[in-house]
């Protein structure tokens, strides 16, 4: 249940990131294991994902034995520059050589309900447990206080189900998400978050002040949080 709050100092977030995201999976990859990781989309990963890739082959990290799932995406096909598996494919799976097998996509071209369904039951499939539990979660924040596809005033997915479906009030808007339920569930969600646009959000929901937010709810229950924010993004907080 500790959330864990980290300031990358100038010109080191993306690297700190790829550090943090490296060491979660090898620790989970331990007695042979197999990690499971959940991709965040946006932009900020545009420029987290080339670094991780680059880190990836010393850090003792065996692609082969990580599942990959996305925490979101936005209601498009594979090859839209909007999608968030296509960013991750070009930037991250794809320089690794990840298997194709170990790749759990959502199938953004289909109507946003069934892709939900289809993308629950890949997630059961693949992970055990109720609810199951993923070593590593990644998310994003957005000003709004949102994170994956979970926009403030709209359904958080408290409830049974382990993926929703989102309205964002930008284009693409049908999204599909991770529910706050499988988020918490996991054993580390891990929040990329960077730039001065982020500054206020980001005091609001780390200083308690926004609890309703969406972000805000993300606390897994037996497992661990970390902010990892860029200096700009963490501008707004009272530190020590
Ligand atoms: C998406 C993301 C979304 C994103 C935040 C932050 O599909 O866009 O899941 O939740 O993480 O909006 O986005 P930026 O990194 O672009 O600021």
């Amino acid at each position: 249940m500790s959330r864990i709050l980290v300031v990358a100092e100038e010109g080191t977030f993306e690297d700190r990131a790829a550090r943090e995201i490296l060491g979660c999976l090898a620790a989970a990859q331990q007695d042979g294991a197999v990690a499971s990781l959940a991709l965040s989309g946006g932009s900020t990963p545009r420029s987290v994902y080339p670094r991780l890739a680059s880190r990836a082959h010393s850090s003792g990290v065996e692609w082969g034995r990580v599942e990959v799932f996305w925490s979101d995406e936005r209601c498009v096909g594979p090859h839209d520059p909007a999608s968030n598996y296509r960013l991750a494919r070009e930037t991250l799976l794809a320089p690794l050589t990840v298997s194709a097998a170990r790749v759990h996509r959502v199938e953004g071209e289909m109507d946003p309900e069934i892709a939900a369904e289809i993308y629950d039951a890949e997630i059961r499939r693949i992970l055990p447990g109720e609810p199951p539990r993923l070593d590593l979660v990644l998310l994003g924040l957005g000003m709004d206080g949102h994170t994956a596809s979970l926009f403030p005033g709209e359904p958080t997915g408290r409830g049974k189900r382990l993926v929703i479906v989102g309205a964002a009030p930008s284009h693409p808007a049908a999204r599909v998400s991770m529910s706050l339920r499988l988020m918490n569930a996991a054993r580390q969600v891990l929040f990329l978050v960077a730039g001065a646009a982020k500054r206020s959000v980001v005091a609001q929901i780390l200083s308690g002040r926004a609890p309703e937010l969406p972000a805000a709810q993300v606390w897994p229950e037996e497992g661990r949080l970390v902010w990892l924010l860029d200096r700009e993004a963490a501008s707004g907080l009272q530190l020590l």
